[in-house]
């Protein structure tokens, strides 16, 4: 008798889930075993093992998965922290990740300025602009001395956040700013103005290091660099981070490296999770917790023309962009 008592209070030491964990709104948090809709097979990618995650609450990244407040609103706003979202390498989620990381942070009441600064104009078309049809953009902003960022800014469809669009004019001002004098601080120069009336700025760079690059990269304080969980992820990473040390050496010593954003995870596969791995093993606490995984609502969003979070606010993807921004916001804090 005594014995089955004892055996039933070995039962209840099983670990409960912090109470943070569990009152934490629906869809502000990604939770492996919520209903998401309508894609299980996209939440399958991110949690075949969600009953051990939730136990242990170990994060994608192998790590265990802090707990990111929900950040509260704010009184004041400015001057704004600028965060380049940068990899010379192509298509692996920089203008994903930078309309959806400031959407986010605007659903948290921060006041965001997103500044397309790819010619492709990728960034302004999926926030629903047509490039072709601006008169006005950033490279007006640029090369033109008296010009102001009000004529260029648009408002988007996201309350609380802006853009400075950009079109293929701006390819023209990878050349024409090679004999300007402090030719890489153009674009911090541009954007200074604006630091007070925002409280994050978030700079979607074009695939290269070249001149308009390091503008950015000049003009942040912070860098994301996003990497597709596939074979070639971390080459060409080398160089990149020889880059930052370079422009934080000889132009801008405020720059930091904020973190790596490991996107288009697909846990299902031996191989993403393989690169997820060497990731963390060469970047270690540099790398997010959060962890962007692969799903066709991506493309979609970028034909709809508008955030993920608005699109299928209560998809994964949504959740991730979240809670990213939660994340961003928790290491800003931590300084
Ligand atoms: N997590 C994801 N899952 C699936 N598809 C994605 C994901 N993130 C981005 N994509 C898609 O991959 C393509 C490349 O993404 P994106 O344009 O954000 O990359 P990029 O780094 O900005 O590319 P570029 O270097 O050309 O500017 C797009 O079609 C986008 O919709
Ligand atoms: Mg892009």
């Amino acid at each position: 008798m005594n014995a089955m008592a004892g055996d039933r209070s070995g039962e209840n030491t099983t670990p409960t889930p912090l109470a943070d964990y569990e009152e934490l709104p629906q869809g502000h948090f990604y939770d492996p075993d919520a209903e998401y809709e309508p894609d299980p097979e996209y939440a399958a990618t991110l949690a075949p093992d969600a009953a051990r995650q939730r136990r242990e609450r170990i994060g994608p990244t192998g790590r265990p998965l802090p707990y990111f407040p929900i950040p509260g609103p704010l009184t004041d706003h400015g001057p704004a922290k600028i965060i380049a979202m940068c990899n010379q390498k192509g298509g692996v989620g920089k203008t994903t990740s930078t309309i959806n990381l400031g959407a986010a942070l605007a659903e948290y009441g921060r006041r965001v300025l997103l500044v397309d600064f790819d010619p492709q104009g990728a960034l302004s078309v999926g926030l629903g602009v047509n490039p072709m049809e601006l008169d006005l953009t950033v490279y007006n902003l640029l090369m033109e001395r008296g010009m102001s960022a009000d004529e260029v800014l648009l408002k988007t469809a996201v309350p609380n956040m802006d853009l400075l669009p950009s079109n293929i004019d701006l390819s023209a001002a990878e050349v024409q700013l090679v004999s300007e004098v402090a030719r890489e601080s153009t674009l911090q120069r541009a954007l200074k103005p604006l630091m007070a009336d925002y409280d994050y700025i978030v700079i979607d760079c074009q695939p290269s290091l070249g001149l308009l690059t390091v503008n950015a990269l000049t003009a942040a304080h912070k860098v994301i660099v996003p990497l597709e969980c596939e074979f070639f992820a971390l080459r060409g990473v080398a160089l990149l981070t020889e880059t930052i040390e370079k422009v934080q050496e000889r132009l801008n010593p405020d720059l930091e490296l904020d973190g790596i954003l490991a996107t288009m995870y697909d846990s299902r596969t031996v191989h993403s999770r393989e690169v997820l791995a060497r990731v963390v093993e060469a970047f270690d606490d540099h790398v997010y917790h959060t962890v962007i995984g692969r799903t066709v609502r991506f493309p979609e969003t970028t034909v709809a023309g508008e955030p993920i979070t608005t699109y299928a606010s209560n998809s994964v993807g949504a959740a991730a962009y979240r809670q990213l921004a939660r994340e961003v916001l928790a290491r800003c804090h931590a300084e």
